[in-house]
C-alpha cells in the first residue's frame, strides 16, 4: 500500500501562480467569486503574480500538486503589513489545519495584516479570522466584512 504523500508548507514562488490560480478556481464557488468574466480572470491572475513575488504567500504542497494557497499581497514591506486577498485549500485536503498552520507562516513575519471577508464565504472565513486573533475594523460594508491582526508589542524588561 502506497502512502499519501506529506504535506508541506512553502513560500510560494513565480512558479507557483499558475497552480494557485487552478485551487482559486476549484473553490470559487465557496468564496465567492466569479471567475467567468476574462478581464476579471486576467486581474486575479496579474494579483497572484505580484502576492507570490511579494514573497509572503504560501501553498501547501502534496508530492509535486499545490493542494493549498494563502495569498498576502505587500501593502507596505518597511511596515511588514499585508492583506490576506484569497485562501483555498481542495477538498480531500481540508480539515487538517494547512490554513491556520498558512496563516501562522505570514504572522511569524507580518506586523499587520489586513483582511475583507464577503457575508456570502460558505467557509465560516469570518470565524476563522477572529478565532485566529483577528478583530473586525469598521462596521460591516453591504456584503462584506474588514478585519485586522496586529502583532503584539514585544514586552520590554525591566
Ligand atoms: C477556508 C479554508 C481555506 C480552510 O482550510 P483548511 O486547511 O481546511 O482549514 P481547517 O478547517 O483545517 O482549519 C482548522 C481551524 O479552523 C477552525 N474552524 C473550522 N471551521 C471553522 C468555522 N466555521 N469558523 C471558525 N473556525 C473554524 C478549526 O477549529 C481550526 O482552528 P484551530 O486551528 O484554532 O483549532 C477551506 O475551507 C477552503 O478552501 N474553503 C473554500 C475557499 C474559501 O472559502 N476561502 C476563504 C475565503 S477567500
Amino acid at each position: 500500500m502506497t502512502e499519501a504523500p506529506k504535506v508541506t508548507i512553502r513560500r510560494a514562488t513565480k512558479d507557483d501562480a499558475d497552480a494557485i490560480f487552478l485551487v482559486l478556481q476549484a473553490c470559487d464557488s465557496e468564496i465567492p467569486i466569479n471567475l467567468d468574466d476574462d478581464d476579471f480572470k486576467r486581474y486575479i491572475r496579474d494579483k497572484i503574480r505580484v502576492a507570490c513575488l511579494g514573497g509572503q504567500t504560501c501553498v501547501a504542497v502534496s508530492g509535486n500538486q499545490v493542494i493549498g494557497f494563502l495569498l498576502a499581497l505587500p501593502l507596505s514591506f518597511e511596515e511588514r503589513w499585508f492583506e490576506l486577498i484569497y485562501a483555498g485549500v481542495l477538498k480531500n485536503y481540508r480539515g487538517n489545519g494547512l490554513f491556520p498552520q498558512m496563516l501562522h507562516e505570514i504572522k511569524v513575519v507580518a506586523l499587520r495584516i489586513d483582511a475583507t471577508v464577503k457575508n456570502a464565504n460558505q467557509s465560516g472565513m469570518a470565524g476563522r479570522l477572529q478565532r485566529a486573533g483577528f478583530s473586525e475594523t469598521k462596521p460591516s460594508l453591504n456584503d462584506e466584512r474588514s478585519f485586522e491582526w496586529l502583532a503584539q508589542a514585544p514586552l520590554h524588561e525591566g
